[in-house]
């Protein structure tokens, strides 16, 4: 089977400080993941390293069978950074053009109006990419940057934080979206967030990344208190509320 990533010890230093240190691990082609871990912890710099923006340092990171490089048109990025390019612009305006600024990692294919049309419909965007989009809230314009990400045809979609600055209610919505779409369409997802609750129905897998190491498994198996700690190096506690919602914390030391 052909793994969608596959990562050798790898090490990723930047600016002389090791962030990411000896992963080893790989993600099966179609699989959903949650990317977690705290501030700093190299989410986004994984991202950029998949995408060729961040070389290896040391080891080996492939993608489909394949040493990454930068602009393969084949992964759709949400960074985690957004620009805001013409306030004024429409919605569909605002996409065309951040694409043809940004090609972030998506290349220079001709990218069909259609395509446009037939991704808002399934975000139930297109009213709102008629719409200015300095006029559009947070979520909405998360819908819109979602809807540019998927734009053509990725294999692998990289999405840094998408659920960040929403209401539960929207977080939960804009999750539930962007699991439809991508288990439709077979494409293997990472999804960055800081908490695991909204996609914890969408995702198969969770990528932990924490003090530079990561441990990769179903949520149940990572999301426990013997193995963050581990990770952590310190002691954490997991807590199971009766909603099935699953928090976090830093434990007592013994
Ligand atoms: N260009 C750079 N040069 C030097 N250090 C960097 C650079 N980019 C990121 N870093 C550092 O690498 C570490 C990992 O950063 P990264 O942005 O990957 O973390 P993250 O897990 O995405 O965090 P957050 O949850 O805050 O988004 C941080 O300590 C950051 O300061
Ligand atoms: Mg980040």
């Amino acid at each position: 089977m052909t793994h969608a990533i596959s990562c050798q010890t790898l090490d990723v230093d930047l600016a002389g400080r090791r962030i990411l240190c000896g992963l080893s691990f790989h993600i099966p082609e179609g699989s959903i993941v949650a990317v977690l871990g705290p501030n700093g912890a190299g989410k986004s710099t994984f991202f950029r390293t998949l995408l060729g923006l961040t070389p290896v340092t040391r080891g080996a990171l492939s993608l489909f069978g394949q040493p990454v490089r930068r602009g393969r048109a084949d992964i759709g990025y949400l960074p985690q950074t957004r620009s805001m390019i013409g306030p004024r612009l429409t919605g569909r305006a605002h996409i065309m053009a951040t694409l043809e600024g940004n090609r972030w990692g998506l290349a220079s294919k001709k990218r069909s109006t259609e395509e446009l049309e037939a991704v808002l419909q399934e975000l139930n965007a297109t009213d709102l990419a008629d719409r200015p989009f300095g006029t559009l809230s947070g979520g909405e314009r998360q819908r819109l940057m979602l809807a540019q990400a998927m734009l053509g045809h990725p294999r692998l979609l990289l999405l840094d934080e998408p659920l960040a600055s929403l209401d539960p209610g929207r977080m939960r919505e804009v999750a539930e979206l962007t699991g439809n779409l991508v288990r439709a369409r077979g494409i293997t997802a990472l999804i960055s967030a800081h908490d695991i609750n909204p996609l914890i129905g969408i995702v198969d897998r969770v990528l932990y990344l924490a003090g530079g190491h990561a441990r990769i498994g179903t949520p149940d198996e990572i999301l426990t208190a013997p193995v963050l700690s581990r990770l952590y190096g310190t002691p954490v506690d997991v807590f199971h509320a009766p909603s099935g919602q699953i928090f976090v914390a830093p434990g007592r030391e013994a």
